[in-house]
């Protein structure tokens, strides 16, 4: 069955409709920004997560500004526009998306003379085209090199809701289920339970039979043998295929390690962060503690505090394979990832 996946992000001509992800799967509501500190907003309250829909939501962010200091001041307005950059590039620390995002609008910003704002429109939405091809892509390539499989655990969301469509590791699950009869399995993904509450809703909306387990029985999981893939997605790539991704990653790749099960990340080249030679130099972001304690524990006098870092780093060696647009990294490590520039 073939349906029409959901959409984060949609371009309204004048603003930017987003799919409010905290409020699923109970409420179906859109949020509609018409500047760019909403979409800061947005994008840091979680309204829209996931590394490529950031990048995108951000993209439109910069569409926004340049109409609204166009308009106020034909002449002045590029100031303005790099100051709401600026508050773009803070709303979230981890996915690197975000930054290439912002520096392909940078350069269609200092290119753009005559009809600035067509140019910058033009400039995002290509940008979520691109994600959207690459995500098709990427789904082939990955479903390539699956070969015959009966299981495949998933972690976080890394579906149409986290991308501009289609997804990165939801997205080559679908392209598996398209060839064979594989069953899917996600994990949770405490504390903000992105597979609880996204990856099994929108696989559903599909018609795409899915099992949920506890992040903590995917040990368990993997011993009886259901699992021949874990495959996931990517907030950041460094050089050398270090890879940080959703919390709880690193946990997963040390376990299918232990049980001989292989470990995809599906990524686009957008995610790559070729400035950084291995997982040490990326930023972890840590999240409210809020977000993980249970309410009655969020007194300013209470004795229990959290400890919540939203992404972990896990090293290359640990990876069978990275997927991307531009082609399949088998064992990757600073040389295999070189045939990706
Ligand atoms: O905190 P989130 O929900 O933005 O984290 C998302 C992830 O970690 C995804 O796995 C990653 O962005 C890849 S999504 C295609």
């Amino acid at each position: 069955m073939t349906k029409l996946t959901v959409q984060a992000l949609q371009w309204t001509g004048d603003a930017l409709k987003v799919l409010d992800q905290r409020q699923l799967p109970e409420t179906i509501a859109y949020d509609v920004y018409d500047d760019a500190a909403g979409v800061h907003d947005a994008i840091a309250t979680m309204r829209v997560r996931g590394a490529p829909a950031i990048g995108i939501a951000a993209a439109y962010g910069v569409v926004l500004s340049a109409y609204r200091h166009y308009r106020a001041s034909p002449t002045q307005w590029r100031e303005k526009v790099a100051t709401d950059m600026a508050m773009l590039a803070q709303s979230r620390p981890t996915a690197v998306n975000l930054f290439t995002a912002l520096a392909t609008m940078k350069t269609a910003l200092e290119q753009a003379d005559e009809q600035p704002l067509v140019a910058l429109l033009a400039c995002a939405q290509g940008i979520h085209a691109d994600d959207v091809a690459a995500n098709h892509r990427m789904g082939e390539l990955g479903a390539d090199i699956i070969g015959h499989a009966q299981g495949i655990l998933t972690h976080c969301n890394t579906g149409a809701l986290a991308t501009g469509g289609y997804g990165t590791a939801l997205g080559v699950i679908r392209s598996v289920r398209q060839r064979q009869d594989v069953a899917v399995f996600a994990g949770e993904t405490r504390p903000w339970l992105q597979g609880a509450r996204l990856t099994v809703w929108e696989l559903s909306q599909e018609g795409i039979p899915v099992t949920l387990i506890a992040d903590s029985a995917a040990a368990w999981l993997m011993k009886s043998g259901a699992i021949d893939w874990v495959i996931v997605g990517a907030d950041r790539i460094a050089a050398n295929g270090d890879t940080a991704n959703k919390i709880g990653t690193y946990a997963l790749a040390v376990l299918a390690r232990h049980h001989q099960v292989k470990l995809m990340v599906v990524a686009p080249t957008t995610t790559i962060d070729w400035s950084i030679p291995s997982g040490d130099g990326i930023e972890i972001e840590q999240r409210h503690a809020q977000e993980l304690l249970p309410a009655c524990y969020h007194t300013p006098d209470s004795l229990v505090s959290a400890w919540n870092p939203v992404f972990d780093v896990t090293p290359a060696a640990l990876i069978s394979a990275i997927v991307t647009e531009r082609g399949v990294v088998m064992m990757p490590s600073a040389e295999t990832m070189e045939n990706l520039r």
